[in-house]
């Protein structure tokens, strides 16, 4: 009887060992790092630049509109600086808005370069 509770106690302890070393190796778990977002991967002119300039720009930009031309890729490229500092200071497009998703892809893609993509 005497050895029998003696057993018992080394099985609770090693059950108490068992669980807290498995606490441990729990707590670890939210210490991976997140990689942190890339807002500018996959920011082109053709997918996302061009439809955003047609659909908020172009009415005003167009042939025979206000200076730049934003009607082609050579006249957003030519005037890439002007057209993110205009958007990102919010000052265009006038009378409207861009959502910050919008305004990001431009920045993004004026900070890129502007390239033809
Ligand atoms: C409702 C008409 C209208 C819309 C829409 C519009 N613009 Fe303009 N934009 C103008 C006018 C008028 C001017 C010239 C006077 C001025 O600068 O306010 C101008 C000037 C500019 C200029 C040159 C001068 C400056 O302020 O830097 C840039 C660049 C420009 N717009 C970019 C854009 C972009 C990019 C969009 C779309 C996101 C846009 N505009 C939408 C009317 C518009």
């Amino acid at each position: 009887m005497k050895n029998y509770s003696k057993i018992e106690k080394n099985t609770l302890l090693l059950l108490l060992c068992l669980i807290f070393a498995s606490c441990l190796t729990n707590v670890e778990e939210p210490e991976v790092e997140l990689e942190p977002v890339d807002l500018c991967a996959d920011i082109t002119y053709s997918g996302n630049v061009k439809t955003i300039i047609n659909s908020s720009c172009i009415q005003c930009h167009g042939s025979g509109g206000n200076f730049p031309n934003l009607t082609t890729y050579s006249g957003v490229s030519s005037n890439a600086t002007i057209v993110k500092n205009a958007v990102v200071s919010g000052r265009m497009p006038q009378g409207g808005s861009l959502t910050q998703e919008q305004i990001k892809a431009i920045e993004c893609w004026v900070d890129a370069g502007a390239p033809n993509n």
